[in-house]
């Protein structure tokens, strides 16, 4: 089923000049990009986004690197597409993400991992009324 999901390629993937690469990935399995927005996070935004983990010890220095500079922020949609990008970018550890996913091939880090996608259906709802409040439906 078609569905719509929140992307971020985050400070660290835009610092290393991965926009284009990452970009590539998602068109390539031939998702499609409904809407691209290069910004920075304020902490008010990262508080909400991260509304699950504002409890958790890795959460100060994870806001810290999320605030820190400009991240993309994309809605991306296709069949299935929160399993399906969930998928491409890999476990949340870029040590342990496997070959072939974005982590798995670009990062070397548990917070410093490139990309965040909705997690489910429902988030995917929360996270794009929150980025991109135009777009909510
Ligand atoms: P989480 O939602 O568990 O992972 P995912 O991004 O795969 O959905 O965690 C959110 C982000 O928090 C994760 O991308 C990186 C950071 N993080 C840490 O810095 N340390 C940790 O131990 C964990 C679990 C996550
Ligand atoms: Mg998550």
């Amino acid at each position: 089923m078609a569905e719509r999901t929140l992307v971020l390629i985050k400070p660290d993937a835009v610092r290393r000049g991965l926009i284009g690469e990452i970009v590539a990935r998602l068109e390539r399995k031939g998702l499609t990009i409904d809407a691209m927005t290069l910004r920075t996070m304020d902490v008010t935004l990262a508080d909400q986004h991260y509304a699950e983990h504002v409890e958790r010890d890795f959460y100060p220095p994870l806001r810290e690197f999320m605030t820190g500079g400009p991240l993309v922020s994309l809605i991306v949609s296709g069949d299935e597409a929160v399993s399906v990008v969930r998928t491409l970018i890999g476990a949340t550890d870029g040590r342990k993400a496997a070959p072939g996913s974005i982590r798995g091939d670009l990062s070397l880090s548990n917070r410093e991992n490139l990309v965040h996608a909705s997690d489910s259906p429902d988030s995917a709802k929360r996270e794009i009324a929150l980025w991109f409040p135009d777009f909510a439906n």
